[in-house]
């Protein structure tokens, strides 16, 4: 069980309080009377720098966060979750996506037994799998090399995926990997409409093999595929990736064809299970490997580190100071890499679906502030699109801000213009631009006093927006392990802190629930009048156009 402490209650959120109340933090001032600020603020690990100096924080003010998360139990917590303590109270589960990748001797018990040889079983299989597929040994129901996969699945059984797939397309395999989540019928649809049944390989990824998106999708699939082929061929074209065995043999999938992963995995933590049979296709086995050693390295990392020196308990603290003390709203993620155009939507349901709760582990609603809104889109790109917001809006918006040093395609100067921009925007946001040094821009160019008393304040950049920069030498599939490794663990502090469930998520519920009731009344022929006037004239209008 994990400690049910209210930090509102504790010594060192109200110190954190004082402290907030007493000190007006500016980076300008900050940065101006501590020379040494970076060398302070800054940790290098293997293949990556974090720096952290550009936050609104003192020495004193990382001492208080540090003594918040002693007084709230997180290193008890860390070796709680890591030792397959039934952490995840309200579903009675334990939670052990890091057992996934644990490279370790070390045995990991649930309920009795140890669950290391399962993993590996399923290992061994999606690697013998996916090289049948990739050599093109494994053949279709014509004989054809299978050229297209598609993953069907949604949330945690797509996002993962599709956001690896998408980082590390330049480690491709000669397979075409393409998703189909949403139950808009366009989706499919549109995969498909170029891909050929005989040389198609579809992935049905769904824990519960229930989800009404991805079961619809995947018998939509079958219909497509059974126009060419025929019921005994759907063998070697399907497999299913799910902890529901029975529902997926009741689908008609061979039970050679299933890939098992089991309750302990979150769906928006299992990437790293069967899940990722989509990403060990599009990238061979050896560099899913790699992503896995990767995120163990940083489980190793979270667990021994000091936590005046541990990345994710940093990052997770610096967020609530910024949620609960600066009343932060949003929190903005921003790679400087268009290979990580899909990492903010990624992390949206990692952290928004795992910390966005109201009630804490006491059973009580809390009268303080949880996760944050988060959002983002790849640099250069939101430069031109949001950023004025960010450094000229009314809200704080603090950021992290990712970019690797070295990029597999050298075209003239482009990586050197991605990375000026990004140590520019992280300038620009801490520094800003004072009322003076626009003065003096405008009157060194010529401009006269009315002028400049006109535009004075519009060119003002308040500056003082926090960012952390994680600079990653390289993006392989071990660096991008570490790095996504690096925010579920922050995402773990921050609910530790908060005192709330973070691997549940029944806020998802209700809306389901209500659209199967909603169903049978939009195919039927009749006027709707059971619901309130709104919805009612939403669907007696769908009902009249559909
Ligand atoms: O959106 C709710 C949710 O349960 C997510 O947590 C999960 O990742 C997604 O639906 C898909 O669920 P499944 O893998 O069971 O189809």
């Amino acid at each position: 069980m994990l400690s049910k402490i209210n930090p509102t209650q504790t010594k060192s959120w109200q110190a954190l309080e004082d402290h907030f109340a007493e000190n007006d933090l500016e980076l300008r001032t900050l940065f101006q009377y501590n020379p040494n600020r970076f060398e302070e603020f800054s940790i290098k690990k293997d293949h990556f720098l974090f720096d952290y100096s550009k936050n609104l924080i003192t020495g004193k003010t990382k001492e208080l966060l540090l003594n918040l998360a002693e007084e709230c139990q997180l290193k008890e917590a860390i070796s709680k979750m890591f030792s397959g303590d039934k952490i995840n109270e309200t579903e009675g589960r334990a939670v052990l996506h890091t057992a996934l990748r644990d490279f370790s001797d070390k045995e990991i018990m649930v309920d009795g037994e140890n669950i290391k040889p399962q993993i590996k079983n399923v290992l061994d299989h999606m690697k013998v799998f996916s090289e049948s597929i990739i050599s093109g040994n494994h053949k279709g129901f014509s004989g054809k090399e299978i050229t297209d996969v598609v993953n069907i699945g949604i949330g945690g059984s797509d996002l993962g995926p599709v956001m690896v797939v998408s980082a590390l397309k330049h480690f491709k395999t000669r397979l075409n990997v393409h998703f189909v989540s949403n139950v808009d019928g366009n989706h499919i649809a549109e995969v498909v409409k170029n891909l050929n049944p005989e040389t198609t390989l579809f992935i049905i990824a769904s824990k519960t093999f229930t989800t009404q998106e991805t079961m619809t999708n995947a018998n939509s699939a079958k219909d497509w595929f059974l126009k060419a082929g025929k019921q005994q061929d759907v063998a070697k074209h399907f497999v299913a990736l799910s902890t529901n065995v029975q529902a997926v043999k009741d689908f008609g999938i061979a039970e050679e064809n299933i890939f098992e992963f089991w309750d302990w995995v979150g769906g928006r933590y299992s990437l790293w299970s069967a899940i990722g049979l989509s990403i060990v296709l599009s990238m061979g086995y050896e560099n899913f490997e790699q992503l896995l050693k990767g995120a163990f390295d940083t489980d190793q990392h979270f667990q021994t580190a000091d936590f005046s020196k541990n990345i994710p308990v940093l990052m997770g603290l610096l967020g609530i100071w910024y949620r609960n003390f600066y009343a932060a709203t949003t929190y903005a993620i921003l790679p400087y890499s268009q290979y990580l155009d899909r990492f903010a939507a990624y992390l949206q349901q990692g952290d928004m679906e795992s910390n966005g709760k109201c009630v804490d582990r006491n059973g009580e609603f809390v009268e303080y502030e949880t996760g944050p809104i988060i959002w983002g889109e790849p640099g250069t790109n939101g430069q031109h699109a949001f950023y004025q917001l960010i450094h000229q809006g009314t809200e704080l918006i603090p950021a992290d801000f990712i970019a690797y040093a070295k990029s597999p395609n050298k075209i003239s100067d482009h990586q050197d213009k991605l990375l000026a921009n990004f140590f520019a925007q992280t300038e620009a946001l801490a520094f800003g631009k004072t009322e003076e040094e626009v003065e003096k821009e405008l009157k060194d160019s010529g401009k006269s006093d009315e002028e400049i008393d006109f535009v004075l304040n519009y060119k003002v950049f308040h500056g003082n927006t926090p960012t952390n920069s994680l600079l990653f030498n390289e993006l392989t599939p071990f660096s991008l392990g570490q790095l996504i490794a690096l925010y579920e663990h922050k995402i773990f502090v921050q609910g530790i802190i908060w005192n709330i469930f973070s691997f549940d998520q029944f806020g998802v519920e209700l809306g389901k629930v209500l659209a199967n009731k909603i169903l049978p009344e939009l195919e039927s022929n009749e006027k709707v009048s059971s619901h309130d006037s709104s919805t009612n004239g939403l669907i007696n209008y769908y009902k009249e156009f559909k």
